[in-house]
């Protein structure tokens, strides 16, 4: 069975973008399945570093087929900037990528829903958002009355339907915010009609290319966004995105049978971080926290915003892990640590004084929890010049073991800087457990 998927095991971040370059050789098809604009994923090729929000991260291969699936919500401006920044460089977007006629689209609306939402919730209850429409988009979808798909904006009656919507809207934005917001149905029906002409090439059923590849036994790789603990059901709610970012959106996203994947990459940096609010056990606001951030550049691809940083959390990823069937992990950002005496990794929390290492269900309780944690030693040497396992130190490996011990999944990549060749891979056939043994470690 052939089809692959790399999914992030914390908040988002986990340095994906630059996996799914790499496995895209030799694969057929890369599918991006949940997410919109709020996710920025990069890819550094020597100098070259491409920047996405939108568009799968396969793009940059050629001979690879890239679709956005039904599960995506599309942002019609940004996909289009997007296709141009690429088209400067030389890559010709539309021979290469398949958009669902199936996919929802960012309308204006959703974006001033969003700003209006997180203005009118405040302090530790705010999610902090994007910004980018996303949970409004995700909202109409499920409502269905007011949702407008990429296959809508190429129907004849696509100026009623947004009559229709913007006189509900600007009835529920007026009140909410007690002035008419700035939505002109008829400059939105232009706008948006010369956006699908533009894209109208690359909408189809992108379902029946994934059906078919499965029937050909062709290689699918999935490109999840954001990280499984933002997933809207199985995340730290209601500080998560609004879709399924975890292992599980992968066949509602994408329109491909379950039992059809056979491998999941669990993709985990050696530290953690997240963007906007809720609660993060192991956050460090101090001085540890800020060398992570400057040395791992931990500022939002999407919107600038500083993430907040904390040490590696095992009681999180082992949930995400399992909850995800990962079958294997890539640790990334190891160098990032390299400077640390000491490094501190969260084996249990505390929860009304009792340990406990299951990841609770509930948000108050994550906010309560006190990290119980294992203090392991720095290797203090960089490592950003590995290329194999020789080329670690011994401190680095057994700190990797460490993780993988904790996860309980074998570890297949330690990334160790931004670009493509700054990549250890382990193969199937040798293990990391085996590798220091032999070491005699
Ligand atoms: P939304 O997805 O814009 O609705 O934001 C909801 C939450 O998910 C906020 O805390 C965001 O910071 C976070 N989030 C959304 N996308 C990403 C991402 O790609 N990386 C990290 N955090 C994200």
């Amino acid at each position: 069975m052939p089809g692959q998927c790399v999914i992030g095991l914390q908040w988002g971040d986990e340095a994906k973008g630059k996996l799914v370059d790499l496995l895209t050789e030799g694969k057929d098809l890369v599918v991006r399945y949940q997410g919109g604009a709020n996710a920025g994923h990069t890819v550094v090729i020597g100098d070259d570093v491409y920047k996405l929000h939108h568009i799968p991260s396969g793009i940059i291969n050629e001979g690879v087929l890239n679709l956005i699936s039904p599960g995506v919500v599309i942002n019609p401006p940004t996909i289009l900037k997007e296709i141009e920044m690429l088209a400067e460089r030389g890559i010709d977007v539309a021979a290469r990528m398949k958009i669902s006629q199936r996919a929802h689209v960012v309308m204006p609306w959703h974006v001033l829903e969003d700003k209006m939402w997180n203005e009118l919730v405040s302090g530790q209850d705010n999610i902090g958002t994007t910004l980018r429409g996303i949970g409004p988009c995700y909202a109409d979808k499920i409502g269905r009355s007011f949702a407008v798909r990429m296959g809508d904006l190429i129907q004849p009656d696509f100026a009623e339907r947004v009559a229709r919507i913007v006189a509900v809207k600007t009835k529920i934005l007026s009140a909410a915010s007690g002035s008419a917001p700035e939505l002109d149905a008829d400059a939105i029906v232009e706008e948006f009609s010369a956006y699908a002409k533009k894209l109208a090439p690359m909408i189809t059923d992108t379902n029946q290319i994934v059906l078919d590849a499965v029937d050909a036994d062709k290689n699918i790789l999935f490109e999840g966004a954001q990280g499984s603990l933002l997933d809207i059901d199985h995340g730290t709610f209601p500080f998560v995105t609004s879709s399924n970012s975890s292992g599980l959106g992968i066949s509602t996203g994408s329109g491909v049978p379950g039992n059809w994947l056979s491998k999941i990459i669990g993709v985990t940096k050696s530290y953690a971080t997240r963007v906007g609010g809720g609660p993060f056990p192991t956050e460090q606001d101090n001085d540890t926290g800020q060398h992570i951030r400057d040395l791992g550049n931990e500022y939002g691809t999407t919107t600038g915003r500083p993430r907040r940083c904390g040490w590696w959390d095992a009681v999180a990823a082992r949930y995400t892990a399992r909850l995800g069937g990962v079958t294997s992990i890539a640790l990334t950002m190891l160098d990032v640590l390299s400077e640390l005496e000491e490094i501190q990794v969260c084996v249990a929390y505390e929860l009304n004084g009792e340990r406990i290492t299951h990841f609770p269900g509930q948000v108050n309780d994550l906010r309560n929890v006190k990290p119980i944690y294992e203090t392991i030693p720095g290797w203090q040497t960089d490592v950003t010049g590995a290329r194999s396992l020789d080329d670690l130190p011994t401190k680095s490996l057994q700190f990797a073991r460490k993780i993988e011990t904790l996860i309980g999944r074998p570890i297949e990549f330690i990334s160790v800087g931004p670009d493509r060749a700054q990549t250890i891979h382990i193969p199937e056939n040798e293990s990391l457990e085996n590798y220091l043994k032999a070491k005699s470690v």
